[in-house]
């Protein structure tokens, strides 16, 4: 890491994720020493506030010694993110902060998004983003868009200040151990990659479940729908990294092109195709949370089998299902393999066999599960299904990070692979838009779900058409 100072100026200090996620995770760098020496953090928001009652009145302190010494690293600096004079001060303040007109800088978006355009003026017109004097980092948080259009637009804007290879693009999602896990799972590891294909995978499901509502983002949640929450971003990163070829090195380069290239190749849904291959669903009371609009069609469920067009994947199905208000938070892929061609155990025995099903269990209780048939004990040929299990909290010393420590780090050291790049981003919403602008369009039908419920029962008939049904946790079957 270079010697100079370095800021990370965090515009939205005052939000949730701020608040909950980021200070959190940049002390926990800190107590760690995994922060440059000459850091400063400037949180920026339109409240009026000092920098003592931020602490005070947005910032819960952890039970650690260390707290107040970082502390002496932050500063609350009042910003209208829509005055362009503001900027002006913010960066004399920022060049008195850093003590020399050499510095590095982050300049991190938690903000609401209407504000992304007129920050990134800003910046630009106040000569902020130029790099001669140490180098310039944006990190923009999701949505990034609202659709292909929007992100397009949004794109375009901030390439008029910032160079491509400045913009780090967050979905936290990459920032987990266990999403990251997927590659060293298939590529350094021998036995699963030649059988990671169609000739050898039957179908792959991902299931994104919270078991918490909409809390009290009805403003944004109401707008924004599952689709766009969850699908665009989450989703279809998942997707990428579980069916993209092998990049020949782990640069940001290398491993978005492979990313971008599955992207590529999923099959746009056609209006024929939507509504036998997609169910959304609303829960019971959502109509009832705040801020939610009368009558609202916004859906806070979804199930989407995917098609992907390559040679490895031709005619699997990759069915997806996400939403909130479901039985249990659980995020989980499932590689489910082929039948054997021929069993000649017992006849019986045949019609029940299990296939086998890799199983990565991305959050909570992290881990990976093989699930297969065994002999029964005894004299006949039976067959029961087990699973071969390794969990992360019973084999790996170090704590599962949150994934935001990652992305701050990894932003800090100038390594972009875990961000997403403008062509990934504007394929996502691609793929994303037609099924939006069918859910929400007069032909779609909105089933409801109990809370607590795995979805909408017509998530089954979906997976039926395939012969196929979900699998949900290995060990509870
Ligand atoms: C966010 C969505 O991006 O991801 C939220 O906006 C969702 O609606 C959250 O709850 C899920 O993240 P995690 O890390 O809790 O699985």
């Amino acid at each position: 890491m270079s010697d100079l100072p370095t800021t990370i100026v965090i515009f939205g200090a005052s939000g949730d994720l701020t608040c909950r996620k980021l200070i959190p995770s940049l002390y926990k760098l800190y107590a760690d020493n995994e922060l440059p020496d000459k850091l400063s953090i400037v949180a920026a928001a339109h409240t009026n506030l000092d920098t003592n009652s931020y602490f005070t009145e947005r910032l819960k302190p952890p039970n650690h010694d260390l707290w107040p010494e970082f502390l002496a690293k932050v500063k609350y600096i009042r910003t209208d993110f829509e005055d362009l004079e503001d900027f002006e001060k913010l960066n004399a303040e920022l060049i008195q902060i850093e003590g020399s007109t050499k510095a590095n800088r982050i300049y991190y978006l938690s903000c609401a998004p209407r504000y992304y355009r007129s920050i990134v003026s800003h910046l630009g017109k106040q000569g902020m983003a130029k790099e001669a004097a140490g180098w310039r980092r944006i990190v923009i948080e999701k949505p990034f868009g609202t659709d292909l259009e929007s992100a397009r637009d949004l794109n375009a804007h901030v390439h008029s200040v910032f160079d491509e290879n400045q913009i780090y693009r967050i979905d936290h999602y990459l920032g987990k151990d266990t999403v990251q896990n997927i590659l060293v799972l298939r590529f350094a590891n021998a036995m699963f990659e030649p059988l990671w294909n169609r000739n050898y995978v039957e179908q792959v499901q991902i299931t994104v479940a919270e078991d918490e509502g909409i809390g009290h983002r009805g403003g944004y949640y109401d707008s924004a729908g599952v689709l766009r929450d969850m699908y665009q971003n989450h989703l279809l990163q998942l997707i990428s990294l579980v069916a993209m070829e092998p990049p020949a090195t782990l640069d940001a380069e290398s491993l978005r092109n492979e990313k971008v290239k599955v992207l590529r190749a999923v099959r746009t849904m056609s209006t024929l195709g939507i509504p036998n291959d997609t169910v959304f669903g609303q829960y019971d009371g959502y109509l009832h949370e705040p801020k939610i609009r009368s009558g609202s069609h916004t859906p806070s469920y979804c199930a989407v089998t995917m098609q992907i067009d390559n040679w490895r994947w031709l005619g699997v199905p990759f069915h997806l299902r996400t939403g909130k208000a479901l039985k249990e938070r659980l995020t989980e892929i499932v590689v489910q393999f082929r039948e054997p061609p021929h069993v000649m155990f017992d006849g019986d025995s045949q019609s029940v066999i299990n296939p086998n099903a890799l199983i990565l269990r991305i959050q909570p209780d992290e881990g990976v599960h093989l699930r297969f048939e065994t002999k029964q004990p005894g004299g006949d040929m039976e067959m029961s299904t087990v699973h071969m299990e390794f969990r992360y909290a019973d084999s790996v010393s170090a704590p599962i990070g949150d994934a935001y420590e990652r992305l701050l780090q990894d932003a800090l050291e100038g390594d972009a692979s875990l961000f997403t790049r403008s062509d990934e981003i504007e394929l996502a919403w691609q793929l994303t838009d037609p099924i939006v602008e069918f859910a929400e369009g007069p032909s779609s039908s909105l089933g409801t779900y109990p809370k607590g419920s795995w979805g909408p029962a017509s998530a089954d008939k979906l997976m039926e058409a395939y012969g196929h049904s979900w699998i949900t946790g290995p060990l509870k079957q």
